[in-house]
């Protein structure tokens, strides 16, 4: 490679990660202007603002989101947390450079080291230094059985010793340093570990949260899906189950699609009945499927006896047919489901809220229970999904809280703000009111001061740092926007009137400073 291109690599060299973005300028007014809305619809509602740390324990997300769920199963980044210690080493010095075993001198050796490597981790164990779980317990114990074994062999080469040693190194890479933990791929059970954490539920009921923030999942990148991705999700819990709060938390969405003028917003609404009432429906679901299980295709049929709901959610033109014959959920659930169901659907009609009822509505986490929504928006493609939620009762009992009802929803904001953008909507430009063309000392003193007043008084002032030409100076104001320029000379100073251009039309006006920002402040306003 010649010096040039070397150095034109190195200058190309660090890039946001795939599945990850910057967002810029002016774009970034419009993320503003969406979360503006969102603190203050919500507001309205009664919801207060959680911030939650951006990683927990994976457990945390393993048990209420589902072992068997596509954001568990392949989606998360997970990472061991430790410090490196002595214990990383001597593991490092234990298990590389193993290059071979030849001899019974160096099967010795590498007993040694890693007999080092388990004294050193029990005893770390013991006083606390690494996490005291079952797993860790039994992976030491079983490393130490294996040395022992190990030790009484009578050396009669690698391959009788191979397989032991294989296991060994398992054992002693198994060890558990730090607690497992995992950027977030959602809220929900965030909010729920806060609720449980912070004794809510001796608050008035039903505690209201909101929150916006990034969360992170390792899906395939496309148009509308990334990896590190931004919610603005809202929560519910405790109180009780009345069909009012799924209605009430569905209107608080609506309405807020309503004041950004999001187009093309389609609600879809359904029951995935209870604890009750869904496992028979599930059983029946997979009979039918393996009857028809020949027009599947593999994907699906596979998820016959892993999750039959899921096949509901298929895309694939070919089993279109064959899904419409299935049996609907909505016609199995039990009365107390079906109650609920009616009544959250005559509640959305008391609000004016339009819904589809959609009974393949089954989303992809495991914590749902009855009503579920998903709303999907104009402008997205295959991606278009711009909010999902349901009701989960039972996922504070499940993280060890008290039995607590809860509901909620999270909307995909970089959708939403795509949606918005492909109808249409720009962003405000982020123009300057004022530019300041300033030239000489005594007027850069006095330029300050103006930018210092003008900012106070709410206007946007660009305030050049250094001198500059007026023609130059003027032409820069041009290219950023600017509304004004106040032209600030020695002349402008001694006689206390500052010249002010409109860039528009070139009208010049000349003014004492506090008429000159009444001035401003009446022409912002007739603008606005
Ligand atoms: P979810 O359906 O997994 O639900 O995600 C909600 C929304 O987040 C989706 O409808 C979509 O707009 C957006 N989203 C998800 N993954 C991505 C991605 N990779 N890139 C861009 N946007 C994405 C939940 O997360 C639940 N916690 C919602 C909830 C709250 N249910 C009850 N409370």
């Amino acid at each position: 490679m010649s010096e040039g291109a070397a150095k034109k690599e190195e200058r190309h060299k660090f890039q946001a990660i795939r599945g990850t973005r910057d967002l810029l300028p002016p774009e970034t007014a419009l993320w503003n202007h969406v979360e503006q809305t969102a603190n203050e619809v919500f507001a309205t509602f009664g919801f207060g603002a959680i911030r939650v740390p951006i990683f927990e324990p994976t457990e945390l997300f393993a048990r209420s989101i589902g072992l068997d769920t596509d954001v568990v199963s392949k989606e998360m980044y997970t990472f061991e947390d430790y410090e490196a210690t002595e214990l990383v080493e001597l593991r490092t010095a234990a298990v590389t450079n193993v290059a071979s075993l030849a001899t019974g001198e160096a099967l010795r050796d590498f007993l040694d080291r890693v007999g080092n490597f388990i004294l050193a981790a029990e005893k770390a164990f013991e006083a606390g230094g690494i996490p005291k779980t079952p797993e860790n317990e039994r992976t030491l114990q079983m490393a130490r059985e294996l040395i022992a074994d190990l030790q009484t062999f009578r050396y009669q080469g690698e391959r009788e010793i191979l397989p032991r040693v294989a296991e060994l190194k398992d054992a002693v890479r198994q060890v558990r340093f730090g607690d497992v933990i995992s950027l977030r791929p959602e809220a929900t059970a965030s909010v729920c570990r806060a609720y449980i954490e912070h004794g809510m539920r001796q608050l008035p009921q039903p505690v209201k949260l909101y929150y916006i923030g990034p969360m992170f999942r390792r899906e395939r990148p496309q148009k509308g899906r990334y990896r590190q991705f931004y919610q603005i999700g809202a929560e519910v819990l405790g109180g009780s189950d009345a069909p009012a709060i799924d209605a009430e938390v569905i209107e608080m969405v609506m309405t807020f699609f309503d004041r950004l003028e999001l187009h093309g917003v389609q609600l879809d609404i359904n029951s995935i009945g209870c604890r009750e009432c869904r496992p028979k429906y599930v059983e029946l679901l997979r009979a039918e499927l393996l009857k028809v299980k020949d027009k599947l295709g593999p994907d699906s049929q596979r998820r016959i006896r892993t999750n039959p709901l899921r096949v509901l959610d298929s895309k694939l033109e070919s089993e279109q047919g064959t899904i419409a014959t299935l049996p609907r959920i909505t016609d199995h659930l039990c009365e107390a489901c079906a109650t609920h169901y009616s009544a959250v659907k005559r509640q959305l009609e008391m609000r004016g809220v339009f819904f589809r009822e959609n009974w393949r509505l089954v989303r992809g986490l495991d914590y749902y229970m009855r009503t579920t929504f998903e709303i999907t928006a104009q402008g997205l493609g295959s991606q278009n999904a711009v909010c999902g939620g349901g009701r989960y009762d039972g996922l504070v009992e499940l993280l060890g809280g008290p039995p607590t009802k809860g509901i909620g929803f999270a909307i995909g904001e970089d959708r939403l703000v795509l949606s918005l953008q492909e109808s249409g909507k720009a962003p405000a430009q982020p123009g300057r009111d004022v530019y300041i063309a300033w030239m000489g000392e005594r007027a850069h003193a006095t330029a300050i001061r103006a930018a210092k007043d003008l900012r106070k008084a709410g206007f946007s002032v660009e305030l050049p740092p250094v001198e500059q030409k007026f023609g130059k100076a003027l032409g820069q104001a041009d290219k950023l926007g600017a509304k004004h320029a106040l032209i600030l000379g020695d002349n402008e100073v001694s006689e206390g009137l500052w010249t002010l251009k409109t860039l528009a039309d070139g009208a010049q006006l000349k003014l004492p400073e506090p008429a000159l920002i009444e001035h401003l402040r009446k022409s912002k306003a007739v603008s606005s």
